[in-house]
C-alpha cells in the first residue's frame, strides 16, 4: 500500500533530516564555544571543518556496513553516531574532545548520506522514486532550518556569558532528540527486499515488498531483482572489468563533484557575511536565514513535484543555468562592490535553482543509476567523492577570496556551472520511470 511504503520513507528521511541538522548546528555554536576555549582561528576552522572529515569516513565505510548488515542496521548504528555525538559535543573536557565527537557525528552524517537514499531508492516504485528521493533532501533543506531556530532560541534564553559557558552545549545536545526519534523509529522498519535478494533471502525479500505493494502480486519485481543480480560474475574485480562500469561511476563521482564545485555549501556557510551588507535594523542572521530556508524549501518542493513528470535531465540543466547566471552575476556585484538588493537576489535566485535541480536530482540519479550488483560498491564512492568535494570547496573558499580576488571564486563556481550544464547534455540518460533493474539497459551494461 501507499501508505506502507510512506512510513518506511518518512523513516528514513530521518537521515536526511539529522544530516541538515548536524551540519549545520556548528554555526550557531562555533561562535560561543571559540571564546570558551579561547580559540585561534586556525583551531575554530578545525573545528567546524572536522564534521567533514568523519563525513568521508561514513561515506566510505557504508558501502561495507550496509552490504553486510544491511540498510536498516547501518542505519540504526547512524542514529547511535548521531546521539554519541550530540552528548559527546555538549559536554566535553577539552576542545580536542570536542573534535572527536563532531567526527564521531560527522560518520554518522557520511553514512546516513549514502544508506538513506539507498534505502528510498530500493523500496520505491519506478514512477514516484525521484519525488520519494527528494523527500530527502527536503529533510535536508527542513533539519539545517530547524536548527538555525533551536541555536536562535536557546540563545534568546541567558545573556552572553551564558550562552558561551552553557548555551552552545544545549545547542548540540538539541540534536539528541531527534537522534533518538530516529533510532526507536528504525525498529518498526524491515530491511529492502533488494537487499534481502542480495543475501538471497527471497523468501523475506518476497514478504517485505508484498507488504509495502499491498498487493500479493509481486511475481514480476521479485523476478527481475533476481535476475538482475545474477547476471554478470559477481565479484567486484569482474564487474569493474564489465564495459562501462568505471564509466558508470566516473558519472555518479562527477555528479557529486559538480553539485559542490558549483558553490552551493558557500551561501551555505559563508552567506551571512555577504548578507550582512544589506541595510540596518533587522536580524541578520534571522533575516537571512529565514530567506534562505524559505526559498530553498520552497523550490526542492518544486522539484519534487516535478521530478518524475519532467525527468531528471531537464531540472538539471534548467537549474544549473539558473546557477550560472546567478552566481556569475554575484561575482559581478562584489566586483563592482555593488552589494545589497541586487546580491541578496542574485543569492536567493542561486539557491533556488540548486534547490529545484543540483540538490535533489544528484541525490536521485547517485541513487538509483547503479545496477544492483555495483550499488553497494559504486554509491559509497559517489557519495564519499561529494564530501572530499565539500571539503575543499569551503576551505579553499576563502584562501580564494583573499588571495585572488573576492569575486574569483564566484566566477569559477560560475564556470563549473557551465562544465555540468555541458556534461549533463552528453553524458546524463533520462532515468524517470525506469526500473532500478533497468538501469543496465540505460546505461548499456552487461548482457541481456
Ligand atoms: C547537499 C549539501 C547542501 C544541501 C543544501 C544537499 O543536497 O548535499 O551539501 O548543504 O543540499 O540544501
Amino acid at each position: 500500500m501507499k501508505n506502507n511504503v510512506l512510513k518506511l520513507i518518512y523513516v528514513a528521511t530521518l537521515g536526511g533530516f539529522l544530516f541538515g541538522y548536524d551540519t549545520a548546528v556548528i554555526n550557531g555554536a562555533v561562535g560561543p564555544l571559540s571564546d570558551y576555549f579561547s580559540l585561534s582561528p586556525e583551531v575554530t576552522g578545525f573545528a567546524t571543518a572536522s564534521a567533514l572529515i568523519g563525513c568521508v569516513i561514513g561515506s566510505a565505510i557504508s558501502g561495507i556496513l550496509s552490504s553486510r548488515l544491511g540498510r536498516k542496521l547501518s542505519l540504526i548504528i547512524a542514529a547511535i553516531l548521531f546521539l554519541i555525538s550530540a552528548i559527546g559535543c555538549a559536554l566535553p573536557e577539552s576542545i580536542e574532545m570536542l573534535i572527536v565527537f563532531r567526527i564521531i557525528g560527522g560518520i554518522g552524517v557520511g553514512l546516513a548520506s549514502m544508506v538513506s537514499p539507498m534505502y528510498i531508492a530500493e523500496i520505491s516504485l519506478p514512477r514516484n522514486r525521484g519525488k520519494y528521493v527528494s523527500y530527502y533532501q527536503l529533510a535536508v533543506v527542513i533539519g539545517i532550518q530547524i536548527v538555525f531556530f533551536v541555536n536562535y532560541a536557546i540563545a534568546q534564553v541567558g545573556s552572553r556569558e551564558w550562552i558561551d559557558l552553557v548555551g552552545w552545549r544545549w545547542m548540540f545536545a538539541s540534536e539528541a532528540l531527534p537522534a533518538i526519534a530516529f533510532l526507536i523509529f528504525l525498529f518498526f522498519v524491515s530491511d529492502s527486499p533488494r537487499w534481502f535478494a542480495m543475501k538471497n533471502m527471497y523468501d523475506k525479500a518476497r514478504s517485505v515488498l508484498e507488504k509495502i505493494r499491498g498487493t500479493r502480486d509481486v511475481d514480476e519485481e521479485i523476478n527481475e531483482i533476481k535476475h538482475s543480480l545474477t547476471i554478470g560474475s559477481g565479484s567486484d574485480k569482474a564487474i569493474l572489468s564489465e564495459k562501462k562500469v568505471p564509466f558508470l561511476i566516473l558519472i555518479g563521482i562527477l555528479l557529486s563533484f559538480f553539485q559542490q564545485v558549483t558553490g552551493i555549501n558557500v551561501i551555505m556557510y559563508y552567506g551571512t557575511e555577504i548578507f550582512r551588507s544589506m541595510g540596518e535594523g533587522i536580524n541578520q542572521a534571522l533575516f537571512q536565514s529565514a530567506l534562505v530556508g524559505a526559498v530553498n524549501l520552497i523550490f526542492t518542493i518544486v522539484a519534487i513535484r516535478t521530478i518524475d513528470k519532467f525527468g531528471r535531465k531537464p531540472l538539471l540543466i534548467i537549474g544549473s543555468i539558473g546557477m550560472f547566471l546567478s552566481i556569475s552575476t554575484l561575482g559581478t556585484l562584489i566586483y563592482f562592490n555593488q552589494f545589497g538588493i541586487p546580491a541578496l537576489i542574485s543569492v536567493l535566485v542561486f539557491i533556488a535553482s540548486f534547490a529545484m535541480s543540483m540538490g535533489p536530482v544528484v541525490w536521485v540519479l547517485i541513487s538509483e543509476i547503479f545496477p544492483n550488483r555495483i550499488r553497494n560498491f559504486a554509491m559509497p564512492i559517489a557519495v564519499a567523492a561529494q564530501w572530499v568535494s565539500n571539503f575543499l570547496v569551503t576551505q579553499t573558499f576563502p584562501v580564494l577570496e583573499h588571495y585572488v580576488h573576492s569575486a574569483f571564486p564566484f566566477w569559477l563556481y560560475g564556470f563549473m556551472c557551465l562544465v555540468a550544464i555541458a556534461f549533463t547534455v552528453k553524458y546524463i540518460p533520462e532515468t524517470k520511470g525506469r526500473s532500478l533493474e533497468e538501469m543496465e539497459k540505460v546505461f548499456g551494461i552487461g548482457r541481456e
